[in-house]
């Protein structure tokens, strides 16, 4: 090809979408093997994550006011200190139990709103805080009361691209079932252009882990995204890897956006008023592009971050279906594989 056709082809990143209706797709259910994919779930279900837990976005932390969740189990409160630094730790407060997350935050100390207790994240009447990462993107808590793990210094994170360069959102979404049933979602990437193909079309997995576990524990897809009136589509080829117990991760290898990363965090909240497991899936997209125009719409990012997390949001509506069904048939002992 010669240069100035590959040129050509850069400034034109998008195809016509000629892929045909829903039902001619290839059928991908014997390459989806249940054996596989429960496989390769049980090994990102053994990797380390340290006891640290995603809390939510970066910023969905702000100094005004303190921020609840409840995690495996545990009531936490989030705030942020004088000096902008995420603070945490249990959400009950020491005096009588009042929600910490009801209080107010005044000078980077958490006060108590029933009578006063002012909390600045140091031990106090019993409180002590929990360790806390702020990794930019996401806020994360150490939780060694509940995690069962050698606790690890800082979360384990996957390389991402720069903040300076990328335009991300958080889209967070909660479902009954089990942090695994969301990793098995995420490690079948043969699903995509079945159950989402609103999204997705020519799926194709070029690469998956052997069924021994030998070799690279990774999925290798190419996948062309649909752009919204589904006229033109996006080509790309994605890696899916599962670097903790509790995540698994999507990085666009080439193609537009290559760079662009896709977390999928799966974090335990506890269980409903039945009794059944709750999942929270926090998903962090971190997109990046090198196209001109894309420098622009960084600096549009708070408006284009609603757009992300509405797109995002459907996938997950989709997915967390699939997760909560994947939980029930676990439940009945019906799961195949
Ligand atoms: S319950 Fe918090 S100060 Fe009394
Ligand atoms: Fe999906």
């Amino acid at each position: 090809m010669t240069a100035h056709r590959r040129a050509g082809r850069r400034r034109l990143p998008f195809r016509l979408d000629g892929f045909g209706g829903w039902a001619d797709q290839e059928p991908m259910w014997r390459a989806a093997s249940p054996a596989l994919i429960t496989a390769a779930t049980e090994r990102a279900l053994s990797r380390p994550a340290g006891n640290w837990f995603v809390l939510g976005a970066t910023r969905a932390v702000t100094a005004g006011r303190p921020f609840g969740r409840t995690v495996a189990g545990q009531e936490v409160v989030a705030w942020r200190g004088s000096g902008g630094e995420l603070l945490a730790g249990p959400g009950a407060c020491p005096h009588l139990g009042a929600p910490l997350c009801d209080g107010r935050v005044r000078s980077g100390r958490l006060i108590c709103h029933w009578h006063g207790m002012p909390i600045d994240g140091r031990p106090i009447a019993g409180w002590a805080p929990y360790p806390t990462y702020d990794d930019g993107v996401l806020a994360w808590v150490r939780l060694d009361v509940v995690g069962g793990e050698t606790p690890l210094d800082r979360p384990v994170l996957p390389p991402r691209p720069s903040p300076a360069r990328a335009i991300e959102a958080v889209t967070e979404t909660t479902g009954v079932c089990e942090p695994q049933d969301v990793l098995a979602n995420r490690l079948d990437p043969w699903h995509g252009g079945w159950l989402h193909p609103y999204s997705f079309a020519a799926l194709s997995v070029v690469e998956a882990p052997a069924s021994d576990g030998s070799g690279p524990d990774r999925f290798v897809v190419d996948v062309s995204y649909r752009l919204p009136g589904r006229a033109m589509v996006v080509p790309t080829r994605a890696v899916f890897t599962a670097p903790d117990r509790r995540t698994v991760v999507m990085r666009v290898q080439d193609g537009e956006g290559a760079g662009s990363v896709v977390e999928t965090h799966a974090v335990p909240v506890g269980v409903d008023d039945r009794g059944r497991p709750l999942t929270s899936v926090v998903e962090a997209v971190i997109a990046v592009s090198d196209r001109p125009g894309f420098a622009v719409g960084r600096l549009l990012a708070p408006a284009l971050r609603p757009l992300v997390r509405r797109t995002a949001a459907r996938l997950w509506r989709d997915d967390l279906a699939y997760a909560q069904r994947r939980w029930q048939l676990r439940q009945r002992g019906r799961l195949p594989g």
